[in-house]
């Protein structure tokens, strides 16, 4: 039997080469090459596995000028310089992968491959459901938006299936636009056909017919391998008119960002999809009830969309089990920043930031000791060392004046200028900012202004005090969350490393 070898096609993995390791494994003639998502060990990219009969042995990262020495030194036979089992290592071994469970195992566009690794599980335990139970399975299971404001997902359904409307919506927001987060991206890439069937299932719970993607130009592998999932989704009769033979209709279209930040947040994406300028709208209505060209709509990040199947398939009972307090279930965190081993973590809630940056992350990849991590995307706080026991949670981020957001963790060391990070907080919202509200588009250009005069010594006391004052104003007056949750990280910077703002 010709041996299996597993090579990603990530654009993360692609970007270091995995294209021509690929290339040259399959030259050699001696294995079948499967391609596959990336296991998220991203300093291991490219990483190879050898399928034998204990499991997959890998090799990594792996330059192509390495795969001839790799193979006469006996890697088709899982034998040489490997790192062992990839499933027994230590960073996959104390992970609880659902949403990613088949990420990095299977062929991304193999419709057998994915039914054999339980897809459409999912799916068919809802469709043998009346819609208003499988809305109640997401209610029991206490998933939360992963999107970043962590609204519970199954009581966002029940507002759209209440509504009373001929045409309904679901939208995925697939614009993943914080910065040190690509878990929405490893996913399409790795594994788009449990998206689909997330969504298929949010749109069969809610009664909607037409569901739309929304997915970043900074993003092309994923907008490719998406389509390609979505015509072979369509051949199977997992998308179309009668899916799976059950009579219920639903298709999916993919409608490709230009690239603001804003247009992830989702009055703003529904302004862009309806082809218009992403300007945020004032709510209400809400767009459970007035959304997508005015009907009830489903709005939900693709990790929320995504962990569905898993907990259709499995009952909300066992993914509640998960997880603490009423952040309940796995999240999928990404480590990123100055990272020694920078990557996907997806565990259950309550695993605490230190154990993340330390434990799964090394610590730095200067090898200087961490100063700082900012959590939760560019409006999320800057946290020191001293708040590493702080568990992943909802509720005990919130208390701490910081957010979970969509699980992004980017890691400084000591040679951060916290008040340069404040800075950059208050320039990024005048960069990004839609302009409706007047807290927001003028309030970022003065928080500039006043953090330059705090640096320089002038007024120093004073311009604290219209710092925190602007602040105030910002997180009270803005009409969303840019502009209300810019004060986030530059408050922490203050509070945290105030010595950074001295002359
Ligand atoms: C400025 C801004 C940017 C946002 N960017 C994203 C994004 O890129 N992806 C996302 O899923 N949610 C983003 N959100 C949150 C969305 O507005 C919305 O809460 C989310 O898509 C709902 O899905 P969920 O309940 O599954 O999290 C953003 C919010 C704001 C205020
Ligand atoms: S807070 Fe900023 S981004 Fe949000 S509506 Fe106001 S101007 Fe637009």
């Amino acid at each position: 039997m010709t041996v299996r070898v597993f090579v990603p096609r990530d654009s993360a993995a692609r970007s270091v080469g995995a294209d021509e390791v690929a290339e040259r494994i399959a030259a050699d003639g001696g294995a079948e090459v499967v391609r596959t998502g990336s296991r998220g060990m991203l300093w291991l990219e490219p990483l190879v596995e050898v399928e034998t009969a204990a499991g997959r042995v890998g090799y990594g990262p792996v330059a192509p000028e390495d795969v001839d020495g790799l193979i006469a030194a006996g890697m088709l036979s899982g034998a040489g310089a490997s790192l062992g089992l990839v499933e027994e290592l230590p960073w996959m071994k104390r992970q609880q992968r659902l949403t990613f469970q088949r990420v990095g195992v299977v062929d991304p566009l193999s419709t057998a491959d994915y039914v054999a690794h339980g897809g459409t599980r999912g799916l068919l335990a809802a469709l043998a459901m009346p819609p208003a139970d499988v809305v109640e399975t997401a209610v029991d299971s206490g998933l939360r938006g992963r999107g970043g404001a962590g609204f519970p997902t199954g009581i966002k359904w029940r507002t759209v299936l209440g509504a009373d409307a001929d045409l309904k919506f679901v939208c995925c927001n697939a614009d993943e636009g914080d910065s040190g987060t690509y878990a929405d991206r490893m996913l399409i890439e790795g594994d788009p056909f449990t998206l689909i069937e997330g969504m298929t299932i949010a749109a069969y719970a809610v009664g909607a017919a037409e569901g739309y993607v929304y997915l970043r130009s900074e993003y092309p592998d994923a907008v490719a391998t998406l389509k390609d999932a979505i015509e072979r989704a369509r051949d199977e009769g997992w998308l179309g008119p009668d899916i799976l033979g059950s009579g219920f209709g639903f298709d999916l279209h993919v409608r490709v960002g230009a690239g603001a930040y804003i247009c992830g947040e989702e009055t703003s994406m529904l302004e862009s999809l309806e082809g218009k300028r992403g300007m945020v709208r004032a709510k209400p209505p809400i767009p459970a009830l007035e959304g997508l060209f005015g009907c009830p709509t489903v709005v939900n990040n693709v990790l929320s969309l995504a962990t569905v199947p898993t907990i259709l398939a499995h009952g909300a009972a066992e993914y509640a089990a998960y997880g603490t307090g009423r952040s309940l279930g796995t999240s999928v965190f990404q480590l990123g920043g100055n990272i020694a081993h920078g990557g996907i973590v997806e565990t259950a809630f309550g695993i605490t930031l230190g154990e993340l940056v330390n434990d799964f992350g090394g610590g730095t990849s200067s090898g200087r000791p961490v100063r700082a991590v900012q959590v939760g995307g560019p409006l999320g706080a800057y946290l020191p060392v001293e708040q590493f026991d702080l568990p992943m949670d909802y509720e005990a981020f919130a208390a701490a004046g910081a957010m979970v957001g969509h699980g992004g963790i980017v890691v400084f060391d000591e040679t951060v200028d916290m008040a340069a990070m404040a800075r950059f907080a208050f320039e990024f919202c005048a960069a990004e900012s839609c302009g409706k509200c007047t807290p927001c588009r003028v309030g970022a250009v003065r928080g500039v202004e006043t953090i330059d005069r705090i640096v320089s010594g002038t007024d120093r006391a004073k311009n604290l005090v219209v710092l925190e004052d602007l602040c105030e104003l910002m997180t009270d007056g803005s009409l969303c969350a840019m502009g209300g949750l810019t004060p986030m990280p530059v408050r922490s910077a203050v509070r945290h490393f105030g010595e950074d703002f001295q002359v």
